[in-house]
């Protein structure tokens, strides 16, 4: 088989056979498939699809390109979780190190920022010395010690190398929305991983890739699915993303509002939805007695966040980089907020820098947007809206436009819940 054959063949409608599945996802892997084959691949993908069937060869196709993690030896239960990916989403900054301290052992292989939505990896890679890529005996000796027992990584050349490949290349070719794409991309990662339970948190709105409950739905119970034939305890939350998380979407911001989530503080959503998760990895893991809301509030999850951190070269306590420059954007209107678009949020973070608009492009480390307000705040015109934060004042501009119009003001506000349904 050839990748011509696979392009047409789905671009054509028709149903790829296991062979060609295997074949074009090994070869992509070892750069026999070039880069824009598989975009071309990948789009014909995301116009039609990929049956339940294909999507499970095409996920095994993704595991078999690495090695699966045996995480057996450790004593403690292993859960993850995994967002579809949000717009100032955070969570698992103090989620990993917080279900730790709880008793579980916690592997997660992560990613960059990807679309519109900011990266796990990019994040933390804002932190002094920190490293996103381990290898597998580094991962399992940062899970065994027992005053750690978490790890955030990236897929590597030893777990699921055929997804670091293809979400690089997804980022920048408009090829992420698509509900086998996204599906095996997770669940690849997780499966490879090796945990026993996992905690899928669904995003659901504006600002996710899946912008309606039909589709977080369909999303939400293929993985399911997937992690269920894998033997992987698996539940998905659907949870809203019409409007950012926190106050902030960039790579040092989001680490600095992490922390002050560890410290006990922090905005009342991310403690909510990183409260929420935990309770449902603990569950899931069997810690039905464990008390995360008391592990934040007494410093056991800032403990094991530090410890996290310096396992992986990090320094936990340096300073965290800054913007060279900022600009805020005023209010031109007075009223109450009745919607802050998540889409133009992480878009203009993205083009502050805090995203790729290239593959393989650097990131910038203070890049991003803060906004002031949230919706059912009261504002009046002139009152600060956003602060933007960029190395490169050119880039004010277009973020600008693209934050225009992303408050909506009027007159009042209907508040709908952070968690809309639990599948699995
Ligand atoms: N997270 C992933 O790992 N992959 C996706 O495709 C989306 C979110």
């Amino acid at each position: 088989t050839d990748a011509i054959s696979v392009i047409t063949a789905k671009r054509d409608g028709r149903e790829l056979t296991d062979r060609q599945i295997d074949w074009v996802i090994d070869a992509f892997t070892r750069g026999e498939v070039a880069d824009e084959q598989m975009s071309a691949l990948a789009m014909a993908i995301v116009f039609n699809g990929l049956t339940r069937a294909e999507t499970a060869r095409w996920t095994a196709a993704m595991i078999a390109t690495g090695q699966r993690m045996d995480l057996s030896a450790l004593r403690r239960p292993t859960v993850d979780k995994h967002s579809t990916g949000g717009v100032g989403d955070k969570i698992t900054l103090p989620l990993a190190p917080l279900v730790a301290a709880c008793g579980a052992a916690v592997p997660q292989l992560s990613g960059r920022g990807l679309g519109h939505t900011g990266g796990t990896l990019d994040k933390l890679e804002s932190i002094p010395g920190w490293r996103a890529e381990l290898t597998g005996e580094e991962i399992l000796a940062i899970l065994v010690d027992p005053e750690i027992g978490a790890v955030v990584c990236a897929a590597g050349a030893g777990l699921a190398p055929a997804d670091k490949k293809l979400y690089a290349l997804r980022d920048v070719t408009g090829t992420v929305e698509s509900v086998p794409l996204l599906a095996s991309s997770i669940m690849s990662k997780k499966i490879a991983e090796g945990a026993g339970a996992l905690v899928l948190d669904v995003k659901v709105g504006a600002g996710a890739f899946m912008k309606t409950l039909a589709g977080a739905r369909e999303l939400a119970t293929v993985m399911v699915e997937l992690g269920a034939d894998a033997g992987m305890h698996t539940v998905a939350l659907l949870t809203a993303m019409d409007s950012p998380l926190g106050y902030t979407a960039g790579n040092a911001l989001e680490v600095a509002e992490s922390v002050e989530v560890l410290a006990g503080g922090g905005p009342a959503d991310v403690v909510a939805l990183t409260l929420t998760l935990a309770e449902e990895m603990l569950g899931a893991a069997g810690l039905y007695d464990a008390d995360p809301a008391a592990a934040l509030r007494d410093g056991r999850a800032m403990d094991r966040w530090r410890a996290m951190v310096r396992a992986q070269g990090g320094d936990p306590v340096a300073p965290l980089p800054r913007a060279r420059e900022s600009e805020v954007v005023a209010a031109t209107g007075s009223g109450v907020v009745t919607g802050l678009d998540a889409m133009a949020v992480g878009i203009a973070a993205r083009l502050l820098g805090a995203g790729r608009l290239r593959q393989g492009e650097p990131v910038q480390a203070g890049a991003g947007v803060r906004w002031h307000v949230r919706p059912g705040d009261t504002v009046r015109a002139g009152q600060p809206l956003f602060t933007l934060y960029t190395d490169d004042p050119d880039r004010f501009g277009p973020a600008r436009a693209a934050l225009a119009g992303a408050c909506a003001l009027g007159g009042t506000h209907r508040a709908g819940p952070l968690v809309i349904e639990r599948i699995g």
